[in-house]
């Protein structure tokens, strides 16, 4: 039997926009081997929402399976959701990357690791989640003309800490994706270009200086912020307790601030009140950067 497990992720980091993408201590995990019948178990977070058909992990299997033309007569899988579902902390990647390592398991590791972020990708439609979910840590990435997945992995520094407010109302990433215009000024072309790089220059050194001034997106946030419960008191909060960055996280509809873990608690207590002034349900949630990335062991 194999158990793979598989981080949730936090996409964009303000200026980043489908190019960066990083992962967070929090699993899902697959438990997957070959039986005489296919057998899928469904447990965990939210376990009430998933459902057997049209299931996103069994549908990745079966085109891993169809990819490399095998097909097992049997499996059973049991899948411990850990990662809250349209919430913009990577529930989707985590299905895809868990599928397809769990199908890549059960027929002797075909695939390499690119080919499966590149199936990945293709599946997913950008590498910003599917990428930090399979290879932890932060990674910037991009597919290139001919279909490659370029990436760059920047393990972060060790006193960086997130804290994440988790709503308890959905959104779809779709509809996220909807408020998005479709095209820009060259300004704010060049505003994100020069805030991406700084700011990942800043997570590289650990220059939380730099990486607090150049948080600060202009292609997706300001148009998605309408979609988002309290996102200017929560910021405002987060960054007066000490964080050095906040950000949608992904599509929302959860926000992240960033900040060292000396201030950790301060900036998760100051979240906490402003979500209970504005009545917004949901939890606040602690939580480190995952380093490692997508793991898979055999087990007896
Ligand atoms: N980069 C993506 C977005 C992440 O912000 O829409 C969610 O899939």
């Amino acid at each position: 039997m194999y158990r793979i497990t598989v981080p949730a992720t936090t996409a964009n980091l303000g200026p980043g926009y489908d190019v960066l993408g990083m992962a967070l201590s929090q699993y899902s995990v697959f438990e997957c081997e070959l039986s005489d019948e296919i057998v899928i178990e469904l447990d965990g977070l939210e376990k009430e929402k998933l459902t057997i058909e049209n299931n996103l992990v069994i549908n990745c299997m079966n085109k891993l399976f169809e990819k490399i033309g095998k097909y097992p007569s049997g499996y059973h899988i049991k899948i411990t959701n850990g990662v809250p579902l349209a919430r913009g902390m990577g529930s989707s990647a985590t299905a895809i990357i868990g599928g397809l390592l769990s199908a890549n398991a059960l027929i002797d590791f075909p695939l390499s690791k690119d080919a499966i972020l590149e199936l990945a990708t293709e599946i997913e439609g950008h590498p910003d989640n599917v990428a930090p979910a399979l290879l932890g840590n932060l990674i910037v990435s991009t597919k290139i003309d001919n279909g490659e997945i370029v990436y760059k992995s920047i393990t972060p520094f060790d006193e960086l800490m997130c804290v994440l407010f988790i709503p308890d109302y959905e959104i779809s990433t779709s509809s996220s994706r909807g408020v998005v215009p479709k095209s820009f000024e060259i300004r704010d072309a060049i505003h994100n270009m020069s805030h991406l790089t700084l700011m990942i220059m800043g997570f590289m050194t650990g220059d939380t200086n730099i990486i607090s001034k150049t948080m600060n997106d202009v292609i997706h946030e300001p148009y998605r912020k309408s979609l988002i419960l309290g996102f200017d008191e929560l910021k405002k909060s987060a960054l007066d307790a000490g964080a050095f960055g906040f950000a949608l996280s992904g599509a929302g509809s959860t926000v992240i601030a960033f900040c060292d873990k000396a201030d950790v608690e301060r900036v998760s207590e100051s979240l906490q009140e402003t979500r209970n002034m504005l009545g917004i349900a949901g939890k606040v949630k602690k939580i480190e950067p995952c380093r490692n990335g997508a793991t898979c062991e055999k087990i007896d």
